[in-house]
């Protein structure tokens, strides 16, 4: 019955936006595409190319055709993303904010100098997202001039040899977006949809893989499973500061990314990401489409906890693995640490062990958990697209990352069809509600200057994406 009201819902969603979409067009004015290249057939050939090989592997060995990269995501790097939810939040008094983002890296004005940093390093692939708030900024109202901005930046990817990966959604949505009620309100999944749609019918022909949403379910990580929440937020004076932003949108609403009703929101997002992955199927049926899910490697380490990890793994990963099985071509698994359950939910890292300046437990073996478990309940092609660690001490990255990628070999070896491994981050950027505080970069940025800083973290991962096999750090 549920999924039944759902399915519908799906349909009903999908004819508004085909034919709001034919209204964009013929309203809108069509820009010429670059014919620069096929980045569809590029990615097809990287699939059939990362199969070949995988099963005669000598241990470290990746399969050739594998995405070795580094990612982004628009507000956290770009600068000045002055209609987006987060800027309004970021810039109210008082703010959950420790600072705004403000200009961020002005990746937006050197992307050309960030991407590269790539094939210096010897990385083949670039993950990054697209802003939908340039590119809406009023609804319906498409800007062909930020469009434009993306297609320069996606050109610049294929002319320097490097896959882009892009995320139509990470994390931010336009303003007018949040103020009618974000993901929550019934006509987010066909907003949504006729900005994918859009955005593919201009951009498609440049792209190779894709994805709708950037971490879907962190809402329900955070708030939505009880025993397990995993955050300060959601207090009676974070409330009033929402509230506040709904005043400042004249509408009274507003609901964005974590801040909103979880169920509605997490259920919008699910819709949305069935709706999106048709829009862009719909409009280029060739492209690689999936969704980037967080997790975590959950571990009962007392007995008694295995209803909640049932419950755990219930609400927050197996709704999108049974989305994920009609409705994506592969699954983005980001992971940066593991969950110790108990009787009673989540238990804090065991006295002494080491820490990441994000507070969790330094733990890159998560990663192998975490793309074992997602493939028990799921046969399609994996991505590691994002994983990471905050720390100022870069010979930590250097062990976590020579950790987490020794788990992504193991996993080969054991037939886990892993196809790519895209560390989080390129750039020490803008860690939402943390600030510049913590840095998951590759490369250090000077925030005055905007000096971009080779950390040897960098150097290593791209050794490693040379040889296409595990080297000592
Ligand atoms: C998000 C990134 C974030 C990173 C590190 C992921 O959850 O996709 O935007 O910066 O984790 O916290």
């Amino acid at each position: 019955m549920e999924s039944q009201r759902e399915n519908h819902s799906v349909e009903k969603s999908l004819n508004v936006w085909q034919s709001q979409r034919r209204q964009v067009l013929q309203g809108g004015g069509m820009v010429a595409l670059t014919s620069l290249m096929s980045a569809t057939a590029m990615a097809q050939n990287h699939t059939i190319q990362a199969v070949r090989n995988s099963n005669s592997l000598q241990q470290g060995e990746f399969p050739d055709g594998f995405l070795w990269g580094a990612a982004t995501a628009g507000h956290q790097v770009e600068g000045g993303n002055i209609n987006s939810d987060s800027w309004l939040l970021e810039n109210m008094k008082p703010t959950l904010f420790d600072e705004p983002s403000g200009d961020a890296c002005d990746h937006y004005h050197r992307f050309g100098e960030d991407i590269a940093l790539l094939p210096e390093l010897g990385l083949n692939t670039f993950r990054f997202s697209l802003e939908w708030s340039r590119i809406e900024p009023e609804p319906g109202q498409f800007s062909l001039a930020e469009i434009d901005h993306y297609r320069r930046v996606l050109q610049t990817c294929h002319r320097m040899g490097v896959t882009p990966m892009v995320t139509y959604n990470h994390f931010t949505t336009p303003r007018w977006f949040a103020g009618m009620g974000g993901w929550e309100s019934p006509n987010a999944s066909q907003l949504f949809a006729r900005y994918c749609a859009m955005v593919t019918s201009q951009l498609g022909e440049l792209m190779g893989m894709v994805t709708t949403l950037n971490e879907p379910n962190l809402i329900q990580l955070l708030f939505g499973i009880p025993g397990l929440q995993q955050t300060k937020l959601g207090t009676i004076e974070d409330q009033e500061i929402i509230r506040k932003a709904g005043e400042r949108m004249g509408t009274g609403l507003f609901s964005s990314w974590v801040f909103g009703d979880y169920e509605h929101i997490h259920r919008g997002l699910l819709l949305a990401h069935r709706t999106g992955y048709e829009a862009i199927k719909t409009e280029r049926p060739e492209l690689q489409v999936g969704v980037s899910i967080a997790m975590e490697d959950d571990q009962v380490v007392e007995p008694g906890g295995e209803g909640m990890l049932d419950k755990k793994q219930s609400l927050a990963y197996v709704p999108w693995f049974d989305v994920a099985r009609r409705h994506a071509d592969f699954f983005g698994v980001q992971c940066y640490s593991r969950c110790r359950i108990g009787p009673s939910g989540r238990l804090p890292p065991e006295p002494g062990v080491p820490l990441t300046d994000m507070g969790y437990e330094f733990y890159p073996e998560a990663l192998e958990g975490a793309l074992r478990y997602t493939h028990q309940h799921l046969k399609i092609p994996l991505y590691v697209t994002e994983n990471g660690v905050a720390t100022t001490d870069d010979t930590r990255r250097i062990e976590y990352i020579r950790r987490a990628v020794a788990g992504v070999s193991h996993c080969l070896a054991s037939d886990i069809d892993v196809r790519g491994y895209i560390h989080w981050s390129l750039l020490d950027n803008f860690e939402w509600l943390d600030g510049y505080r913590p840095h998951f970069g590759l490369v250090s940025v000077d925030h005055k200057t905007f000096h971009r800083h080779i950390k040897p973290s960098a150097v290593y991962l791209g050794e490693i994406a040379r040889h296409n096999h595990l080297m000592e750090g």
